[in-house]
């Protein structure tokens, strides 16, 4: 009998997002983590409330006839990626079905679905990693990524297929130094130690870097010599700023107390699409430079030409807003974040684009301020979706057309249908692969008044 805590075999005959697979076990269907259609699995039920029923793999049986081997030698203990153990073009084809499944069990159908867009690199497309200095079980210093739901331990990376070459000489360097140095990591549960994260951005279409060591202040570091080594690294792109930020907050997210400018300058500079991005240590850029590129084109292809007024709901740094500004009479941005308007607005003047104005502010209050009537809205709100209030808002509005680019289908799905419901059709959907390896998926849907 299927109860928490029961353990049986069972086959995963289903990937569903983000990627759980679906197992049958007495006709109760259960949700397994991590599973992968086609794997023959021992499973613990880990939760039952009702018909909803989640379990854990214990131990693979049989391997998916999907499955191959992964290039990467910390690949399932790491947690930086999921799906490296399966061929490209299958990770493709599993991220458009679980999109399509989405949309139709929330009942959007009728549009054109455009497919999915590979990204342009598979390997090596992260711009940005934040690396943590911890133990990797033995004692011995790390820097590398989480191991997979551990909170504490810390998986080397040297098998990395996520970032370039570049990453990992840089985080070469710094762990000999450290090591050399005996400097003691961050311990999360004493919160006693120095060393938390290191932050390395690599402008995808500049090959420009920026490295951001962040520590606390419990002891004081002489870091000249690692700049030094840093410096001399041969690398394929090029070091323009290295950054010491001190970090004695309690909570595990990267926030500084004050930052020292170790060498060059704060920022480097990423050209997408003939625009220029100037992204410092601290600013939300999109992690895959090339797919950025992909991305907007589509959402720019999607928006058309001779547009009137354009809304940029949930703007980030404004790209989005700037890439339509030369096809759009006005565009006007809203972000809640104030450093990202900032930056939207520094950007917007290094671009000569005067058409362009960013409001900080929450979407749901500063819709009720905007005069002006959009001929189009472009929304790229956070995974949660748009609040239904601020939905309720847009649609009394009325736009004609809306742009919407999700990274969570599950959210995009839910408004979707309440956009339907609403006098709204879904046109046209295409999915953009920004993440490959993992199970994360960029949709964009253009969705017009019925
Ligand atoms: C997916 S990102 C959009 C990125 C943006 N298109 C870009 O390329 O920079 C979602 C953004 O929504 C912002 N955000 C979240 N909740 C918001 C809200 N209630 N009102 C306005 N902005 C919000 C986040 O700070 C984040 O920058």
């Amino acid at each position: 009998m299927v109860k928490k805590g029961s353990i049986h075999t069972a086959t995963i005959t289903d990937t569903v997002f983000p990627n759980k697979g679906v197992a049958y076990v007495d006709g109760q269907r259960i949700i397994v983590h991590d599973g992968l259609e086609g794997q023959r699995v021992r499973i613990k039920v880990t939760k039952k409330r009702g018909e909803k029923v989640e379990a854990r793999i214990l131990d693979i049986l049989e391997k998916s006839p999907l499955e191959k081997e992964a290039a990467c030698a910390q690949f399932g203990t790491c947690g930086g990626c999921t799906y490296l153990n399966v061929p490209y073009e299958t990770q493709l084809e599993i991220k458009s079905r679980q999109v399509l499944k989405l949309l139709a069990d929330a009942g959007i159908q009728g549009f054109d679905f455009l497919g999915i867009q590979p990204s342009p690199n598979i390997t090596g497309y992260r711009n940005k990693m934040e690396y943590t200095f911890g133990d990797s079980g033995d004692g011995t210093l790390t820097l590398g990524l989480h191991k997979k739901r551990m909170r504490y331990e810390v998986s080397p990376v040297t098998g990395c297929q996520l970032v370039d070459e570049d990453f990992l000489s840089i985080l070469n360097a710094v762990l000999a130094y450290f090591r050399a140095a005996k400097v003691p990591f961050y311990h999360k549960k004493s919160h006693q130690g120095v060393l938390r994260h290191l932050v390395i951005r690599k402008a995808g279409t500049t090959g420009e870097i920026l490295v951001n060591l962040i520590t606390t202040s419990q002891q004081k570091l002489e870091l000249g010599e690692l700049v030094d080594a840093l410096l001399q690294l041969t690398l394929a792109g090029s070091i323009k700023g290295i950054l010491h930020t001190i970090n004695d907050g309690r909570a595990d997210t990267i926030q500084a107390d004050a930052v020292h400018l170790l060498w060059g300058k704060d920022c480097i500079t990423e050209a997408i699409l003939g625009l220029t991005f100037r992204i410092t240590a601290f600013s939300f850029f999109q992690t895959n430079s090339h797919g950025a590129q992909e991305l907007f084109a589509l959402v720019r292809g999607f928006a058309g030409e001779n547009l009137g007024v354009v809304f940029d709901l949930y703007c980030g740094t404004g790209t989005i807003a700037q890439i339509i500004s030369p096809q759009a009479e006005k565009v006007i941005g809203i972000e809640i974040v104030p450093e990202a308007i900032e930056a939207a607005r520094q950007n917007a003047k290094l671009n000569r684009l005067d058409n362009c104005r960013f409001i900080v502010g929450d979407v749901l209050t500063e819709l009720d301020n905007l005069i002006e009537q959009p001929d189009l809205v472009i929304l790229d709100p956070p995974r949660s979706g748009i609040h239904p209030k601020a939905l309720q808002k847009l649609i009394a509005s009325a736009p004609p057309r809306l742009v919407y680019v999700s990274c969570q289908p599950v959210s995009l799905a839910r408004d979707l249908q309440v956009l339907t419901e609403s006098g709204y059709r879904a046109v046209k959907v295409k999915c953009v692969d920004m993440f490959p390896h993992t199970p994360h998926v960029e949709t964009v849907a253009l969705i017009c008044k019925a």
